[in-house]
């Protein structure tokens, strides 16, 4: 039985006296000033969000969504943890990946197993990256300047984004990791070509580039709770982004009709290798690559988009098989647990992303918790590997799992 243990960690800008999971879990922190911002009127009060900066002792990853929200107010948790229509989707995101099993070799002498991969060129500690999120503000003061680092400091690749509430070039102060660069089109092509120039010159060596949300997705969540950004977090990357407005408003500024040149400009404009995120099918991915994409994020957008899409770990066997060995296919979506982990990367995944984890983390932690979620993520991998026999990343291959 482990010891209750306690922590203070700072709340929305109140001392908040903190209570212990019981087993030692994530330490939580109970509002004690629920500010006026905490309810209903986010787009009007400044937002107040997570300060404190501490790691954190997790059992799982599923614990962190509980106990972020004792911390994320209302509006903002439900936009950050809701999917779309009936979340079919997002609740097949992490299910699906019970329908695979693992196939364990005993016997290989595996006693340190070695996480490290080269994505795209950067070398990096670990096969698992932080996704594009908007707004980290939501979840904590520091935002994307703490996940960042909080990546960086776990050896995890971090992908900036379009709607970060921090300027290009802050996030890239805030940690010397790697770092990939997910657009947003917008209407304007000359906006489009400044924002790939900036992610270039501040040191981004890939373009994500995101093609399942032209249109927001039917956030029931977003609707019962009337969210909309918080005014006092703005999107400094975009000129004259609105603010305090919902998301399907924010949307009206981008492209509503993408197509696959659309990638060939991207390609050419950056000169960057350019990741295609949000096919689901083969026929999709092979296209993308024919127009210049170099390579595939399998994703369903965390099934905030369009419902009853497939679940991103039913979807990655079939794109990796038709795009080869030679195009590096990543996936997002429901991945929790090492096991998760270990299953993508035998279905030819060269690394996976944990999106709501990582703003949940921040929440808790900022920085110091982002790294103890992916560190968590970490160690339950490389136990998987231990126990299944692989001594290194390239080893997880598909006999691995049935
Ligand atoms: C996202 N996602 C996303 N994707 C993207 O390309 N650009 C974006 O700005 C955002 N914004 C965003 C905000 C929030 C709050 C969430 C939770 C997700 C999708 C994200 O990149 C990723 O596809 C999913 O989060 C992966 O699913 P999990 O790990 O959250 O289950
Ligand atoms: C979302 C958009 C911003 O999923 O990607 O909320």
């Amino acid at each position: 039985m482990t010891s209750r243990r306690d922590f203070l960690i700072g709340g929305f800008g109140a001392a908040a006296a903190v209570t212990v999971a019981g087993r030692g879990g994530v330490a939580v922190a109970q509002n004690t000033a629920p500010a006026a911002s905490q309810q209903g009127d986010i787009a009007a009060a400044p937002y107040v969000a997570g300060t404190a900066e501490r790691s954190l002792d997790i059992i799982n990853l599923f614990d962190l969504e509980a106990e972020a929200e004792k911390l994320i107010p209302r509006g903002p948790f439900g936009y950050i943890s809701g999917g779309a229509g009936d979340q079919w989707t997002l609740k097949e995101n992490v299910r699906a990946f019970d329908d695979w099993q693992i196939l364990p070799r005993y016997l290989a002498g595996v006693e340190t197993p070695d996480t490290q991969t080269e994505l795209l060129g950067s070398k990096v500690g670990i096969p698992i990256f932080v996704p594009p999120m908007a707004a980290h503000g939501l979840a904590h003061a520091s935002a994307e300047k703490g996940s960042s680092k909080g990546a960086g400091d776990a050896g995890a690749l971090f992908c900036a984004q379009t709607l970060a509430n921090t300027p290009l070039e802050e996030i890239a102060k805030a940690d010397p990791g790697p770092k990939w660069f997910q657009l947003y089109y917008t209407k304007d092509a000359g906006v489009n070509r400044e924002l790939m120039q900036r992610a270039k010159s501040t040191g981004c060596t890939a373009i994500v580039f995101t093609v399942d949300l032209e249109w927001a997705g039917n956030r029931e969540a977003d609707r019962r709770n009337g969210f909309a950004f918080p005014a006092s977090l703005p999107f400094p990357n975009i000129p004259n982004a609105p603010t305090g407005v919902s998301l399907a408003e924010l949307f009206q500024i981008f492209k509503r009709d993408l197509t696959f040149s659309d990638i060939d400009f991207i390609a050419k404009e950056s000169g960057l290798p350019v990741v295609v995120k949000g096919p689901l099918t083969a026929e999709n991915a092979k296209e993308c690559i024919a127009h210049g994409a170099a390579a595939i994020e399998v994703s369903n957008h965390g099934g905030r988009q369009l419902d009853t899409v497939p679940a991103a770990i039913v979807a990655l066997p079939g794109i990796v098989d038709a795009v080869g060995p030679d195009i590096p296919v990543f996936l997002d979506g429901g991945v929790r647990r090492g096991v998760h982990v270990f299953k993508a990367l035998a279905l030819g995944a060269r690394a996976v992303a944990v999106g709501r984890p990582t703003l949940y983390s921040l929440a808790l932690g900022g920085a110091p918790g982002v790294t103890s979620m992916l560190q968590t993520l970490t160690a339950e991998l490389q136990l998987a590997m231990k126990l299944a026999g692989c001594a290194k990343v390239d080893d997880i291959t598909r006999k691995f799992v049935t």
